[in-house]
């Protein structure tokens, strides 16, 4: 087992076992992605019922002239939280950038994306960067001097609570620089039916995502919970306007864990997502309140996803 391994592991035990020493009934979202949980995930964003891939990928395909416009070329595209790159190829095509810049907090699959990417785009020069982008991330030298576009799609800003979303968007306005773009996908607020129908899927492809989160208790950490004792939940919550994604203990169940043995009671929910819905002000504003300039939208015909072009103009005096 290599360093990194070990160090992950290690967190990902912290996180379970504070869950339930410390009550806090939650472990951190990012634990879901394991190989078989993103696998998954791909999945998910196949479902008839889980419309934010389908349609933001279309809002690329359609609106590429003006992208083409408002973007233009000889731009460096960094993409946060790249992953699969699986939406890049339909916006480099339409901007005819100077480069690419992926950047994940998963090497290997950073590598493999990228190569794969490479073929088609035999051209053009990609940097991946391996970071965690919730911080200031240090971008290659040989992009320094170009004009930059921040990439940043999938309502991925859905998922960390509001000042984490400003905080990141102001480390990301540090990463790209003053004059920097940004181009950012939110999921909107829409009738709760169809947000806990993409969700809670009819196949069950959602519930065996997030209960692959136990298994993998049982996997990594020498767990022995019984996965069939736990339902996936998914409920709308109208003040947060957001979706929170729940475990709940279906009777009272003794979870054996490394050696520990922790007790839930029957109907107790271990909370494992958020994904936060938006209106468009309340984007516009978050957005601002990150230092970035709203300059153009693009929404789908039922207004289901937007994307925003921003910028990061000078900040100035009050008022
Ligand atoms: N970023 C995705 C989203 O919020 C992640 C996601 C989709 C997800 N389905 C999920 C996370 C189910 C947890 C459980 O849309």
């Amino acid at each position: 087992m290599d360093m990194t391994t070990t160090l992950i592991d290690h967190t990902f035990r912290k996180d379970v076992q504070r869950c339930f020493t410390e009550q806090t009934y939650a472990i951190p979202a990012r634990w879901l992605y394991d190989r078989r949980g993103s696998e998954l995930f791909e999945e998910i964003t196949d479902l008839p019922e889980y419309y934010p891939t389908r349609t933001e990928t279309n809002l690329l395909k359609a609106n590429k002239a003006a992208f083409a416009k408002s973007i233009g070329p000889g731009r460096a595209i960094i993409e946060f939280g790249s992953g699969s790159s699986t939406k890049t190829p339909h916006l480099l095509n339409a901007i005819d950038p100077a480069a690419y810049v992926p950047i994940d907090i998963s090497g290997d699959f950073l590598e493999h994306s990228a190569s794969l990417l490479q073929k088609e785009f035999p051209e053009l020069p990609i940097l991946p960067v391996e970071a965690d982008f919730m911080k200031r991330v240090e971008l290659p030298e040989a992009v320094a001097a170009l004009p930059k576009l921040g990439f940043f799609p999938g309502s991925t800003i859905g998922n960390m609570i509001a000042r984490t979303s400003v905080d990141l968007l102001r480390f990301m306005r540090e990463t790209l620089g003053e004059g920097a773009q940004l181009l950012i996908g939110f999921d909107r607020i829409k009738d709760p039916a169809t947000l806990v129908a993409a969700y809670d899927d009819s196949a069950g492809v959602t519930a065996q995502f997030s209960l692959n989160l136990l298994h993998r208790i049982n996997r990594e950490l020498d767990g022995n919970i019984a996965v069939d004792q736990f339902r996936h939940v998914a409920v709308w919550s109208d003040i947060y306007a957001r979706i929170e994604i729940y475990l709940e203990a279906q009777a009272d169940v003794t979870l054996p864990i490394g050696g520990e043995q922790y007790h839930l009671a029957a109907g107790q929910k271990i909370h494992i997502e958020n994904s936060h819905k938006y209106g468009i002000r309340d984007a516009r504003l978050m957005l601002r309140a990150g230092g970035w300039t709203p300059v153009q939208e693009w929404s789908d015909e039922k207004d289901y996803f937007t994307l925003m072009l921003v910028e990061a103009h000078p900040y100035k005096h009050a008022p």
